[in-house]
């Protein structure tokens, strides 16, 4: 097996690296194999090894995931198209043989400090923008929260986020507008608008009313496609959408006691 990597240079370049499997091998162990036996000065990034931490997200045989939990074997086996809408990181294909070959480039829309390494700057800027922390109303009870499991469930669907980036990688519009806020803010901020112990006066909503925010998605899904966890931002900004026209009912605040 071989990895065709993405080199930031300088030269920029690809360079391949023969692999030797190992039962359950991950991407991101081929890669630790690359640097242990063959070039120590490969830079990429990892923390957890388990898809909890959300730091080795990067494109892989063009498809923006963990490396951590991208098992390379199955990869060379020949996996199911995973359909995107196209993006011009895509478009810039590198060839390569995917029954022989792993291409691992770093995520896209995001400046690149070194190979697969890139600046999440703009990305937690724009998380931050969001203000990601409950703003209670009234005081906190003596002991815990209490809300019902059905809304736990629809909460937890947003609260799964690890803050990868995947999403933002592997958004068109994240592509053409470097000012979108992006799928994983824009999933956060309707989290928070939605959790019942939230100050519920709506002006969540607004934070991202704006050209830039839940108006600037066209509904590609590529980051529902791509997220590790399960997360759906296209389906939290169709629903802050309408909840904004006035369209829908608005989000019924789950009950807490
Ligand atoms: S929404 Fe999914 S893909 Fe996007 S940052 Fe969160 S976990 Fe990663
Ligand atoms: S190393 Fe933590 S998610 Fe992959």
């Amino acid at each position: 097996m071989r990895l065709k990597v993405r080199r930031s240079g300088p030269p920029e370049r690809y360079d391949s690296f023969e692999v030797r499997p190992t039962p359950g091998m991950s991407v991101l162990a081929a890669l630790f194999q690359v640097r242990e036996s063959a070039d120590d000065s490969l830079a990429f990034r990892y923390s957890c090894r388990g898809a909890v931490c959300g730091t080795c997200a990067m494109l892989i045989n063009k498809v923006p995931r963990l490396a951590c939990r991208t098992q390379a074997a199955l990869l060379i086996a020949g996996e199911k198209p995973v359909r995107l809408s196209p993006y011009p990181a895509l478009e810039s294909a590198e060839p390569w043989d995917p029954g022989e070959e792993i291409l691992v480039e770093p995520l896209p829309h995001l400046p690149v400090i070194r190979d697969l390494v890139v600046d999440m700057t703009n990305f937690f800027r724009y998380y931050r923008e969001i203000d990601p922390v409950l703003h209670p109303a009234g005081s906190p009870p003596d002991n815990e929260y209490l809300m019902s499991q059905s809304f736990v469930k629809e909460l937890e669907v947003y609260t799964n986020c690890i803050l990868c980036g995947a999403c933002f990688g592997a958004c068109p519009v994240n592509a053409g507008d470097p000012d979108y806020l992006g799928p994983a803010a824009l999933a956060k901020l309707y989290r928070f608008h939605i959790d019942p112990r939230e100050a519920g006066d709506g002006s969540r909503l607004l934070k991202a009313n704006s050209p830039r925010g839940w108006w600037d998605c066209r509904f590609h899904g590529n980051c529902m496609t791509v997220c590790p966890k399960g997360v759906p931002p296209i389906i939290a900004i169709g629903k802050a959408r309408k909840e904004l026209s006035g369209m829908g009912r608005g989000q019924e605040k789950g009950e807490i006691r």
